[in-house]
């Protein structure tokens, strides 16, 4: 692997590659002193954020220093595309300044793999747009398979903004990849025009959808991105697709919730249901331990790419 731009179409043999390497990652993390080898001596590492990250950007950058590389950051704000230029300028300006990887956030779908075709450096995705968020999905994954102790056979329902969400199709195409059934619960304003073509499940109940699900990933409502006519109010979608204790309560059974946060609390997820830690056994919130999860992830992520 050279690139990592998108979970379509990358075989399950490398995914699971990636969550190995992960366990064994994250297994060294929760020592009180954890130490690594050194396997990114002396890359460089540009953190390239056209876009706002708290979980990402940060834990790439703990991912990159806890294997010896270099990590520059860039953003927006005080750099020179306040003056006009361009993410490919930028990019090559980078570049030959002897950047060894580009970790890139951006608005537009299709960034990334357009960055991957004008440099030769490696190019990991960090979000483009609502076309994919490889590492999130599979720290999601991996939380999953954690918990589960497996991936295949689980059903797994996507909840909320698909149409606006890149974490969602990177799911989709690990969790399928991985033979999880995968399902979406969503207003139907909030799918995507190619949801049928998907090979999911399609709820427009969130109570069937979660009596169907083990796990539900909740997706935040993308506020900054749906300028109106998606919804009558937030208060009747939090009626309808907003997870509540009440909700989970009168379940037949347990659910797993997963979030990629940042969340809306009150909004897709109530306050109880994020921060619900219950003992094994009854439905449980796992938002911090994916942010756990995903320092483990992205250290697999740039070993398996920049190792020499
Ligand atoms: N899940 C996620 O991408 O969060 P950030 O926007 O904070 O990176």
């Amino acid at each position: 692997m050279k690139n990592l731009t998108g979970l379509c179409g990358v075989p399950a043999c490398d995914i699971n590659g990636l969550l190995d390497m992960a366990a064994g990652f994250k297994k060294k993390l929760a020592e009180p002193l954890p130490a690594f080898d050194a396997t990114l001596h002396n890359r460089r590492i540009a953190l390239v954020f056209f876009e706002n990250s708290t979980r990402t950007r940060f834990s790439f950058e703990i991912a990159a220093r806890y294997l010896g590389a270099g990590t520059l950051s860039f953003t927006t704000s005080g750099s020179s595309v306040s003056k006009g230029e361009t993410l490919s300028d930028t990019i090559r300006n980078l570049e030959a300044m002897q950047v060894d990887a580009f970790v890139l956030r951006h608005s537009s779908s299709g960034a990334a793999d357009f960055i991957a075709g004008i440099t030769g450096k490696s190019v990991i995705n960090a979000g483009d747009g609502s076309h994919e968020h490889p590492t999130q999905a599979l720290l999601d994954i991996f939380t999953l398979r954690e918990h589960f102790g497996k991936t295949a056979g689980l059903n797994i329902v996507i909840l909320g903004d698909v149409l606006h969400s890149r974490v969602a199709r990177s799911n989709i195409f690990g969790l399928q990849t991985l033979g999880a059934n995968v399902a979406l619960c969503s207003p139907t304003t909030l799918l995507p025009h190619d949801a049928a073509h998907l090979g999911v499940r399609l709820f427009t109940d969130l109570d069937q959808a979660i009596e169907w699900a083990d796990a539900a990933i909740v997706l935040r409502l993308q506020l900054e991105r749906a300028s109106g006519g998606y919804l009558p109010s937030l208060e009747e979608y939090s009626a309808h697709y907003g997870l509540n204790d009440e909700r989970l309560d009168k379940m037949r059974k347990h659910l797993l919730v997963l979030h990629p946060g940042p969340i809306n609390r009150e909004i897709e997820i109530s306050n109880n249901v994020a921060d619900r830690i219950q003992p094994p056994g009854y439905s449980k919130s796992m938002l911090l331990e994916q942010v756990t999860n995903g320092v483990a992830i992205r250290m697999a992520v740039l070993n398996t790419l920049l190792a020499v």
